[in-house]
């Protein structure tokens, strides 16, 4: 199993308006394994999305490197970080984003567009990607014409249709109810299994956690320890 993403000692200060220093990352060493679903967990404040973004490239640290495939990504410009970000790596936020008068189709044809892929491979693809998460009889509606988990999978359906490596997600479950966010956990899993992903997601539910290969708990900015869960379930197994 080769490691697809590491942190190797990162650290991350803010520099708040009256010029005190906050410590939001300290000596933070991981090591994330291909086709692997992740978790980081902890207290608000902890530092999950300052993890997150760095490790996503959307942020740099203030000390340490993160790897990407074993390149160094903290050393690359600001162009390399979006090249990036566009071609190997997706991100799914909580608060979903899709853009409210296009349907759920050109929501994720247009994501294909800004990735570069020719037109006529977008209209499959789009539905293709609608139909992995279950919303095939959903494409023509609008945003405001589905429901929250719906809409969720929209997101889902754009940020994997460009065939990323990795897939970042903070708190994507936190505005669904348990049901509808232990639904995006299970797909979260199937493209783990079936698509050849990662996934790195952040997470306040525990319900959510026994559904992930590695549990990070985040403590005041450092790693308080790890778990590793024994995924054995019939639709989960590795051959
Ligand atoms: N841009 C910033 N400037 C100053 N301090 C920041 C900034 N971003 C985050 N912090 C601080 O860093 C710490 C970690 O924040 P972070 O957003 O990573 O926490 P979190 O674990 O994601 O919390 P939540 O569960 O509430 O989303 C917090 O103490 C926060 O106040
Ligand atoms: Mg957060």
């Amino acid at each position: 199993m080769s490691v697809i993403l590491k942190a190797d000692n990162v650290s991350r200060q803010f520099i708040i308006g009256d010029g005190s220093v906050v410590n939001a990352l300290t000596d933070i060493n991981l090591e994330v394994e291909n086709n692997r679903l992740v978790c980081l967990r902890g207290r608000s404040g902890s530092g999950k999305t300052t993890l997150i973004n760095i490790l996503g490239a959307l942020d740099k640290p203030s000390g340490g490197s993160v790897f990407f495939n074993g390149k160094n990504i903290t050393e690359l410009s600001s162009a390399e970080c979006d090249r990036l970000r566009r071609h190997e790596m997706a991100f799914v936020f909580q608060s979903v984003a899709l853009i409210s008068t296009m349907t759920a189709y050109e929501n994720v044809e247009f994501a294909l567009r800004l990735a570069g892929v020719p037109m006529k491979q977008r209209s499959s693809r789009a539905k293709e990607c609608l139909t992995r998460v279950g919303l095939e009889k959903r494409m023509y509606h609008r945003p405001g014409e589905l429901s929250g988990g719906e809409q969720q999978r929209v997101a889902i359906a754009r940020a994997v249709c460009h065939r990323p490596k990795i897939v970042f997600a903070d708190e994507p479950t936190a505005a669904l109810d348990t049901p509808t966010g232990l639904a995006v956990l299970k797909l979260f899993r199937d493209l783990v299994k079936d698509d050849d992903l990662t996934i790195v997601m952040t997470t306040h539910d525990e319900t959510m956690m026994e559904l992930a290969d590695v549990v990070y708990s985040l403590e005041d900015g450092k790693i308080a320890s790890s778990v590793k869960n024994d995924i054995t379930d019939s639709n989960n197994q590795r051959p």
